[in-house]
């Protein structure tokens, strides 16, 4: 008998999912029934992660007590402080941010506590926490001192405050917000369907986090926004170029690349193939960065290499590819953006997780062996 092998499971419905809908054919994405580009527009990112995780968008009352709620567990744990002081200032920040949430889990009195209640407060003290980690991590790589959270200021600020040990201005704090909602939910991509395989198995949340991060980490999933830097890095930003000459420079670049079959990452997606819905929304966010800061190079790049593509392969940019140069533009260093998107999808994952949760079976698929036949010693 032949079995049929779905390579990657590509193609595959594993299970149903209420958290959201991606449309490759209406180009559309959904959170819990509502258009994404609508809650980027319109919402904090508090307030989606009060939808993804009820169901529902938050009262008044519901706003008021996660507001109490988020800003009162920003704090960075000093144990996860000390962990991340052990590790090397030259590991890779993901590796930062997969052993913090281990840490967390680890000392978390309701660690082995899977009712929803629990559950639920453990995703919102991980939302609340990440922040710090990352600003944490960002901030000792130069050498700088921890930034103790402000609670006066909304998650957005103070994720850029912590970091970057100044306010930043309202453009950069919106340009933020908005990747955040972008990057926070996405049906079963690589991570979110780890996160669920390891809750199937009835593991904690935090295992399930964990596992989440390690899945984000490569460049064919999350990692794809740090190597969009790289790919600019790697052609050369310079400032005193046109946009034109910068856009010749990234075509030649990209005609190269492929000739030489690369990947380039940023580009393509599995779902999605005739454009990532969130990719409009993130490119006026960054649209408005480069006008903020004036670095019309850098859409140099990223048209030449946008246009390039197109011509060669008709292949479209995905989600990674406007959030890189957003990211770069805000003053994070380049290996950091992968972790942002952690801060950010730890909000889908957890719902996700509670899903899984609550209409659970073992996820555990066929395998069609092409080993040597049976043999003996
Ligand atoms: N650069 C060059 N060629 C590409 C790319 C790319 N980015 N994406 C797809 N292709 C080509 C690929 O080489 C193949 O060509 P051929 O049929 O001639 O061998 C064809 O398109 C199909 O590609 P595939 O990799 O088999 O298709 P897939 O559905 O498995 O790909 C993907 C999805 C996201 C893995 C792929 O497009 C890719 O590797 N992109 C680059 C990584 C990236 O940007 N990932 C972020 C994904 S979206 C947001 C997120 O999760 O973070």
């Amino acid at each position: 008998m032949t079995e049929e092998i779905h390579k990657g499971l590509a193609g595959v419905v594993a299970d149903h999912t209420a958290v959201s809908k991606v449309n490759p054919e209406s180009n559309s994405l959904l959170y819990r029934g509502y258009p994404v580009q609508q809650l980027a527009a319109e919402l904090a990112f508090e307030e989606v992660a009060l939808l993804l995780w009820n169901g529902e968008l938050p009262d008044a009352a519901q706003k008021e007590e996660f507001r109490a709620f988020e800003r009162s567990h920003r704090a960075l744990d000093p144990r996860v402080k000390s962990a991340i002081d052990l590790l090397p200032l030259d590991c890779h920040p993901m590796d930062v941010g997969r052993t913090a949430v281990s840490v967390l889990g680890a000392n978390h009195p309701l660690s082995e506590d899977s009712s929803p209640e629990a559950e639920l407060t453990k995703a919102k003290e991980l939302f609340a926490a990440f922040p710090a980690v990352v600003a944490y991590d960002q901030r000792r790589r130069r050498q700088l001192q921890l930034v103790e959270p402000r609670e006066d200021l909304d998650y957005s600020q103070n994720f850029l405050w912590m970091t970057f040990g100044e306010e930043a201005p309202e453009e950069v704090v919106d340009a933020f917000r908005v990747s955040m909602v972008l990057y926070a939910e996405h049906s079963f991509n690589a991570s979110t369907f780890t996160a669920r395989v390891v809750t199937s198995t009835l593991a904690d949340l935090h295992s399930a986090v964990t596992a989440a991060i390690g899945a984000l980490k490569g460049p064919l999933h999350g990692g794809a926004n740090e190597a969009v830097m790289h790919t600019f890095e790697e052609i050369g930003i310079d400032p005193d170029e046109t946009r034109e000459e910068a856009a010749a420079r990234a075509k030649a670049w990209m005609e190269q690349a492929l000739a030489e079959k690369r990947k380039v990452m940023g580009f393509g997606h599995r779902v999605y193939k005739s454009g990532d819905s969130r990719v409009p929304t993130m490119k006026q966010a960054l649209d408005a960065m480069v006008d903020y800061y004036g670095r019309g190079e850098l859409m140099g790049l990223y048209d030449g290499l946008e246009a390039a593509m197109g011509e060669a392969k008709n292949i479209l940019p995905n989600l990674d590819y406007p959030a890189g140069p957003t990211y770069h533009l805000m003053g994070f260093d380049t290996e950091m953006f992968t972790p942002l998107f952690i801060a950010a999808r730890i909000t889908g994952w957890t719902a996700h997780i509670a899903e899984q949760r609550a209409n659970n079976a073992l996820i555990r698929p066929l395998s069609a062996y092409n080993g040597p036949e049976e043999r003996h010693l």
